[in-house]
């Protein structure tokens, strides 16, 4: 019912020329498999948007942007805007990653008007929320991640469940290694779905919830067989083909 979304995430790696060899690859590798049972996309550096864009165009593989503005146009310096990263060729655009709470200080509110830019603009956005390992430990895991969803959502309306995609990411797991178990990735899943279906109605069951943090081929089965484990947001392994590959082929079926 719900298509898997296999989302890389490069962060701010790659060069422009760098990524578009990486991308030609890409489509050379996806002539001999079969990714008709999942969508692809690549969040990536705005830089290489509008490079990437012709190279995508009519083939099974989408762009993400990693950030946006959450006004539409203005004196904002060294901001982009919706509306720019959807002429250079997004569909996606990730919101709210713990990067950029971490290092920018982005609090909910913020996240919360950056989901509107990105609906308002023609973007969907990837909201991405999730707990430290402090919270955690203080068994505080499930409240953090209702308290990111309701100051993010509060007052987003969406018309289809495609409009909005969660990726449920614990901060603790990104970049480190470490995995959630594929159990801890489902019982948060069903935490969101289950706030999703308060907030959306029947719309929750179509919308895709995905897992990062430390997503990899070993581990990519057992997660991606969870029933609230839509696909991934994947880091480090989506910067390299083959893993990237090997997570897509992961999907079921
Ligand atoms: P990781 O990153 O797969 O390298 O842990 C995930 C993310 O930050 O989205």
């Amino acid at each position: 019912m719900r298509t898997p979304l296999i989302a890389g995430n490069w962060k701010m790696y790659t060069t422009p020329s760098e990524a578009s060899a990486w991308m030609r690859g890409l489509l050379e590798d996806l002539q001999s498999q079969d990714v008709s049972n999942v969508e692809l996309v690549l969040n990536v550096p705005a830089t290489h948007l509008a490079v990437l864009a012709p190279i995508v165009a009519d083939t099974a593989v989408a762009l993400g942007g990693q950030d946006v503005s959450a006004h539409a146009e203005g004196a904002y310096t060294g901001e982009l805007s919706a509306e720019m990263l959807v002429d250079a060729g997004a569909r996606y655009c990730v919101v709210g990653h713990s990067e950029r709470r971490q290092y920018h200080h982005e609090d909910d509110a913020l996240v919360r008007g950056k989901v509107l830019a990105c609906m308002n603009g023609g973007l969907v956005p990837i909201l991405c929320v999730g707990e430290l390992e402090s919270e955690r430990d203080a068994g505080e895991h499930e409240a953090t991640v209702i308290r990111q969803l309701t100051g993010a959502l509060d007052g987003v309306e969406i018309s289809k469940s495609e409009d909005l995609v969660v990726a449920y990411e614990p901060v603790w797991a990104i970049g480190t290694g470490k995995t959630a178990t594929a159990d801890d990735a489902q019982a948060m899943g069903a935490v969101v779905r289950s706030f999703l279906k308060g907030r959306y109605g029947p719309l929750a069951d179509g919308i895709r919830i995905l897992y990062g943090g430390s997503m990899k081929p070993s581990n990519a089965d057992e997660l991606l067989a969870k029933a609230d484990v839509d696909g991934g947001l994947i880091g480090g392994a989506s910067l390299k083909r083959d893993q990237y590959l090997a997570i897509a082929a992961a999907a079921p079926r």
